[in-house]
């Protein structure tokens, strides 16, 4: 028998994500046999009612529901209030499952309070079963507040019970970036410095703060989305192969890539804010940056010398988020080319919304004169009948079964705020940039050897 408990059940996290993510996993049958879900909040809700409101966010979040799963669905779930006091986690306990997953879905700065009380209470101790603690980003502030958040949890929890969740690394097409590059053995001899001109990994967004403002206001786009987001999508690219697809082995290679960039400073970072945003976000005055955009070099064997460029973004031209490496020129232009565009071509992988992937080649334009124009091979990500499971599915199944490989094993987290830690107090106020844009101009200061900035989708 298994529970997993989520606190913070009355939230937001689990009305737009965690319900629907359950509700696809009870319909596509994926979940244990005998798993309660058990939500606990702060407030008094009959359970009842707390299944019928239950049932409201699947249909706003989730659209249509299927009756004979909500059926299933519903007989799962019960809801307990809880102040999350020592004494009423202690009262709880003697009516859990022998193995638990309590899901933080709370504010980050609760975290260690409830980790500690649940600890204090008994529950994190393991006996006949298994128990684990789920908790979202942000990890810490900074370094300092990363390293003290993690020694807080390390009192009564060990590591090997704290799953930590980047949801980015749920979705599948991030999945599809270890999968690519390492079951098609003809791209190995060309991922590298001898072949790759420049890597660009953008994550854009359509979307402004939307109601966040004070939480964002204290974060901006270099906490909120590179330290974690980006981060991945830069290991995942960079990585060795490892000798298996296992968690430690996975993050001993992501690890390596992070330990391996060389130090920043304040010129390999810009940044932004979308005209609008102090209304937005109800404040007179603020130099939070919406858009961040970064240059990194590894220096490791396989990458010494090829720029990598990260941007992110809120306010932008169109969601759109992708990882594009573009391939060194030919030594000698032997065809004339009638594009008229003599950019080398580009491998990119499309994380969404678009799903898929494609490589520009050049191939001769039809006619008399040997000449070449550019073209894309394409392949789409998802293929007919082949069903979709939210991020959100997949890291509750891999933490219902204990399957490291898709969380962040702490110094992963550590390493990320090692490398922006030089830049995280920027001098310079940021620069405004028009809301439906492609971001601030001094981004274009970052580019070097004639790169160009890729279009946004
Ligand atoms: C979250 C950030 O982690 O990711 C948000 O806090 C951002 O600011 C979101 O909007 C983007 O996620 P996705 O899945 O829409 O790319």
């Amino acid at each position: 028998m298994i529970d997993l408990v989520i606190f913070g059940a009355t939230g937001d996290l689990t009305r737009r994500k965690l319900l629907p993510a359950l509700y696809q996993l009870e319909a596509a049958q994926k979940l244990p046999e005998g798993l309660r879900i058990i939500g606990v909040g702060r407030k008094l809700v009959e359970p009842g009612l707390f299944r019928e409101q239950a049932r409201e966010s699947l249909e706003k979040f989730e659209g249509k529901i299927d009756p004979g799963v909500w059926d299933r669905l519903s007989g799962r779930i019960g809801y307990e209030a809880s102040d999350y006091s020592v004494e009423s986690l202690r009262a709880m306990s003697h009516r859990l499952a022998p193995s638990v997953l309590f899901y933080l879905a709370l504010p980050p700065d609760v975290f260690p309070t409830v980790a500690a009380n649940l600890g204090q209470a008994g529950l994190s101790k393991e006996n006949g079963g298994f128990r684990r603690l789920v908790i979202e980003k942000p990890f810490g502030h900074d370094l300092a507040s990363a390293l003290e958040l993690q020694n807080q949890l390390l009192q009564h929890w060990s590591e090997s019970q704290i799953l930590r969740i980047d949801h980015y690394l749920g979705k599948e097409t991030v999945q599809n970036v270890l999968v690519f590059r390492f079951a098609n053995a003809w791209l190995e001899p060309l991922w590298n410095n001898l072949h790759i001109a420049q890597v660009q990994i953008t994550v854009a967004e359509e979307i402004g703060v939307e109601g966040r403002g004070e939480f964002y206001d204290k974060v901006g786009a270099v906490r909120d989305i590179v330290q974690n987001h980006m981060m991945q999508l830069l290991t995942l690219s960079a990585l060795e192969p490892p000798p298996k697809i296992e968690a430690d082995l996975l993050h001993n290679e992501k690890v390596k890539v992070l330990r391996s960039i060389r130090p920043l400073s304040r010129e390999n970072l810009v940044q932004g804010q979308y005209v609008g945003y102090l209304e937005e976000a109800g404040l007179e005055f603020s130099s939070t940056e919406t858009f961040a955009a970064l240059k990194l070099y590894l220096d490791n064997w396989r990458w010494k010398g090829v720029p990598f460029y990260l941007r992110t973004g809120k306010k932008l031209a169109r969601k759109h988020t992708e990882v594009a490496l573009q391939f060194k020129g030919p030594p000698q232009r032997l065809f004339e080319d009638t594009d008229c565009n003599p950019e080398p071509g580009w491998l990119v992988l499309e994380v969404q919304p678009q799903e898929g992937m494609h490589i520009d080649v050049e191939v001769k334009t039809p006619g008399l004169q040997l000449s070449s124009r550019r073209t894309s091979l394409r392949a789409s990500y998802r293929s007919k009948g082949l069903g979709e499971l939210s991020a959100y599915a997949t890291l509750i199944l891999d933490a219902l079964n204990g399957d490291r490989s898709l969380f962040l094993r702490f110094d992963e987290v550590e390493w990320a705020w090692r490398v922006l830690e030089p830049v995280l107090r920027p001098v310079d106020p940021p620069e405004l940039y028009a809301p439906g844009s492609i971001g601030p101009n001094n981004q274009f200061s970052l580019l070097e050897d004639g790169h160009r900035w890729r279009k946004l989708g």
